[in-house]
């Protein structure tokens, strides 16, 4: 299996392609159900109807090696799908992890300013050798890549306590490919897979080092016909 890419697809048609018990750990951040669009305009596939939710969680936890674990980003207003879904495939709820931010994402009854992840087990996994908190800080990622981009602050601590060195970790909603950066800079392979093919391009780019700002740049300097020496690897 060729891992270390990214693939442009529906997680539910490319996981059954994937063999069983190849990741070591799953990080992923599907769409929250909530309908989103950010003031740009730019919106989430797959983030009104669940029909998608079972089936994903099936296979990723076949494909997730046994007594290994899976952490989950949700939306809370749909908390009960997400839990549903989890419990179908077969994991065992094993903690709960919040991210408060600085800032709120929204105001109504409340100001909305934390994130919520489940971690999910297949089967009994070793507990690391110094367990981390369920309360980790939240930096703003500034969503340049993507509308909803996790912080790369926030996903490197979990991939590092629940992922072997060299493991194989999985996102099979990757987006931007926060997660895939994230588990790179760590010694991790990857693998990720993304249905929407603007932000594939986004992945891509950002995997093989440029960020979308500099691409945008070269894109322009291209059309104007100047000559073009900026290779600045992003940070
Ligand atoms: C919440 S976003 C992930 C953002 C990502 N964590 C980042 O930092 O860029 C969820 C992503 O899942 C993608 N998606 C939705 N349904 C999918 C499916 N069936 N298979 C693969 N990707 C899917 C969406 O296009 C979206 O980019």
């Amino acid at each position: 299996m060729q891992t270390n890419r990214i693939i442009l697809g529906d997680c539910c048609r490319v996981m059954p392609t994937l063999p069983p018990a190849c990741a070591d750990f799953i990080l992923t951040d599907p769409p929250y159900l909530v309908n989103y669009k950010d003031r740009e305009g730019r919106s989430i596939k797959n983030d009104i109807e669940a029909d998608w939710l079972m089936p994903a969680f099936r296979e990723a936890y076949r494909v997730l090696k046994p007594d290994s674990l899976c952490v989950s980003f949700y939306g809370w207003t749909k908390t009960d799908l997400f839990y549903a879904a989890w419990k179908a495939a077969g994991f065992r709820i094993v903690g709960h992890i919040t991210f408060p931010k600085r800032y709120a994402s929204a105001s109504r009854l409340m100001r909305y300013s934390h994130e919520n992840a489940y971690l999910l087990a297949k089967g009994s996994p070793r507990p690391p050798e110094h367990p981390i908190g369920d309360v980790i800080d939240w930096n703003y990622s500034g969503n340049r890549h993507h509308p909803t981009e996790k912080p790369l602050s926030v996903l490197t601590p979990l991939i590092e306590s629940f992922c072997p060195r060299g493991g194989l970790v999985l996102d099979p909603f990757a987006g931007s490919a926060s997660t895939l950066v994230a588990a790179r800079s760590v010694g991790r392979q990857y693998l990720g897979i993304e249905l929407d093919p603007t932000y594939h391009g986004a992945a891509v780019r950002r995997l093989n080092g440029y960020s979308a700002g500099q691409a945008a740049y070269l894109d322009r300097e291209r059309a104007t016909s100047a000559s073009v020496c900026y290779m600045e690897r992003a940070a």
